[in-house]
């Protein structure tokens, strides 16, 4: 079981699109560690591994809108709380229940859902008016 990034997510900002794609692979990373069973340590590495991206790339967004005065930030940072609420409703079920089979379909379907409604978007608003302003 994957998420998978796939061309018509992309942006059209490479930093942008880089940056997703390293996300994906990193909450790949998290359902193979769940999957595999691996040790409650190492899949603790993976998860805040998993969470410190998360956040440098929220950030990162978060920065350029900020700094070009992007009228839609408060809308793109709620959406970006939202899915922190539903990372950290993860890590509690993940330390609750562990590397269940219901805990993988629900990081699975929801991060998923999550990253294939915002990223064709929000993302892309968000590129076109970095784009408008050659950023
Ligand atoms: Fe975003």
């Amino acid at each position: 079981m994957a998420i998978q990034w796939t061309e018509d997510l992309s942006v059209g900002n490479t930093e942008i699109d880089n940056q997703h794609k390293e996300l994906f692979a990193r909450v790949n990373q998290f359902l193979d560690a769940m999957n595999q069973r691996r040790g409650k340590e190492e899949v603790g590495n993976v998860l805040k591994f998993l969470e410190s991206y998360v956040v440098e790339h929220f950030g990162m967004e978060e920065r350029y809108m900020i700094r070009l005065n992007y009228p839609e930030v408060s809308s793109h940072k709620e959406q970006h709380k939202i899915f922190m609420d539903t990372f950290r409703e993860i890590i509690k079920k993940y330390n609750e229940k562990g590397a269940t089979v219901d805990v993988v379909i629900f990081t699975q379907s929801r991060l998923g859902e999550w990253l294939r409604g915002h990223i064709p978007v929000i993302d892309k608003k968000l590129a076109s008016f970095l784009k408008a302003k050659n950023k």
